[in-house]
């Protein structure tokens, strides 16, 4: 069903935007701009709202623009990618806002302008790529009557489905060589006659590849095959090496399972280096630069450059004194830690994946810094008394959650500890929002400081400084 002439009147979470019906249901549209007069179609009913897709425009926003991407109507990463980067980083911001007003009740605090992305494309270091036998169709495609010959595709998911991939040629997210690599694999694997997954049938060779670059131009690619590389698998793998010198590090695995996670699987080494390297400049300002080893499984900040923007607001915000116990809660690597522990008396990162914790330990020996310390476990079971005995209350402490946002016990320990300065950076303001709503009782907002690591896409980070109510 089609409504006619919905004025969108601002933008909603997730990259939708808002409208009315004439009975005055809320319709969510995909696709839309705030400022939009369009005939929306209803795609899905909800229980509070109608979830519609755009079926004429009648007056554009003036906030749009021609979007770079050819994938752009099919592909969901990108979902603001249809209006200019002045409107993205303001509907980011006003998301930010009404999170912590209507989920975090929020009573105090000073809201700084975003921190706009110095690169709007071509930002991230990491993309994941998935292979296919059975490609996703597009409604024209299926319509016009030619006859579908390939079927394969190397590329994302189609938006909502597991096991439909959109075949990509271009994606802007990426420096090159990322497309130049894939396409590569593609027309290689077409031209030798290697099988491609499919994920239903659960039959095929090839089945994922992630692509990780540093800024200094080191690439890494990690292939997944179902079925055993031996022979064809490793041969691709061979002629990638030759042709891109650019790769520094190609390691590839042999996945059978029902999952395509990387982190319990054995990888294995095919040519090149263990890792990439990455640089960051050091938070004294002196010129120097930290470096930090990225392995195959190793979480880093995905836009390198922005990541560093927002570690120095981090530390800004913190106003970290020499003879602070600062604590890194889900510290990843370590990166955070260790830029702090620059300026700080000593600095304790947590983190529950082991091999991160590992790394962060290496990256502090490589560093020649001596007064970060890193502990691995659950969030909720490890950041107790005991470490606090160890190591010292903290004075200031950073807190950077996964998605999820924090454990309630973790947020309980929070409030009881009454650190004089946290720093609560999420890329979920929502989660956020929540966890602020009880951490309330004790603390107050000083600072909100949105960031904007991922131009186009609807993400949007968020940094808040807490200190103590009394
Ligand atoms: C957003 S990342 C933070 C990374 C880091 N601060 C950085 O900038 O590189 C969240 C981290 O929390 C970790 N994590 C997730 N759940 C956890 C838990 N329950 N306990 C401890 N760490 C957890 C993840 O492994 C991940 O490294």
């Amino acid at each position: 069903m089609v409504i006619k002439d919905v004025l969108i009147k601002r933008a909603g979470g997730k990259g939708m935007s808002i409208g009315h019906a004439p009975d005055g249901q809320t319709l969510l549209v995909k696709g839309a701009a705030p400022g939009d007069i369009a005939d929306v179609r209803i795609i899905r009913k909800r229980k509070k709202h109608l979830e519609c897709v755009i079926d004429n425009i009648i007056t554009p926003s003036p906030n749009r623009r021609d979007p770079l991407c050819e994938h752009a109507e099919s592909c969901g990463g990108c979902s603001w990618q249809h209006v200019n980067y002045e409107s993205q980083t303001e509907f980011k911001s006003q998301e930010v806002q009404d999170n912590l007003t209507r989920i975090g009740n929020i009573d105090s605090g000073e809201f700084i302008p975003i921190i706009h992305a110095p690169e709007e494309y071509r930002y991230r270091n990491k993309l994941e790529f998935s292979f296919s036998s059975n490609r996703w169709l597009s409604i024209d495609e299926i319509n016009s009557g030619v006859e579908i010959v390939s079927r394969e595709a190397l590329g994302y998911h189609a938006p909502g489905m597991w096991d439909k991939i959109m075949d990509i040629n271009t994606c802007h997210l990426q420096p090159e060589p990322s497309n130049s690599i894939r396409l590569f694999i593609k027309q290689y694997a077409l031209d030798h006659g290697l099988s491609f997954y499919h994920p239903r049938k659960r039959l095929g060779l090839l089945r994922t590849m992630m692509l990780r670059s540093t800024q200094k131009g080191q690439w890494m690619l990690v292939i997944q095959f179902y079925e055993s590389p031996e022979g064809d698998g490793i041969n691709l793998l061979d002629s990638v090496a030759e042709k891109f010198q650019e790769i520094s590090s190609i390691y590839y695995a042999h996945n059978t399972k029902g999952n395509d996670s990387i982190y319990d699987l054995d990888l294995k080494l095919h040519s090149g280096d263990s890792a990439l390297t990455e640089y960051m400049p050091s938070a004294l300002d002196n010129g120097k630069e930290l470096s930090f080893k990225i392995g195959p499984k190793s979480f880093y900040q995905t836009n390198p450059a922005q990541a560093h923007r927002l570690y120095c607001e981090v530390i800004k915000l913190a106003k970290i004194e020499k003879e602070d116990i600062v604590y890194d809660l889900y510290t990843g690597t370590g990166t955070i830690a260790l830029f702090m522990a620059q300026v700080a008396k000593k600095v304790v990162g947590i983190e529950s994946v082991p091999e991160a914790i590992e790394a962060a330990k290496q990256n502090a020996l490589n560093n020649n810094i001596s007064n970060a310390h890193f502990i691995v476990g659950d969030m909720r079971n490890v950041f107790d008394e005991k470490i606090w005995n160890e190591h010292g209350k903290p004075n200031v402490l950073v807190a950077d959650p996964p998605r999820d946002g924090m454990h309630p016990k973790v947020i309980q320990r929070l409030n009881e500890l009454k650190i004089p300065r946290i720093i609560y950076v999420s890329c979920n303001s929502a989660t956020q929002a929540r966890d602020l709503s009880i951490l309330n009782e004790i603390y107050k907002v000083d600072l909100i400081q949105p960031i904007d690591m991922f131009p186009q896409t609807h993400h949007v980070e968020n940094i808040l400084s807490l200190s103590l109510r009394y």
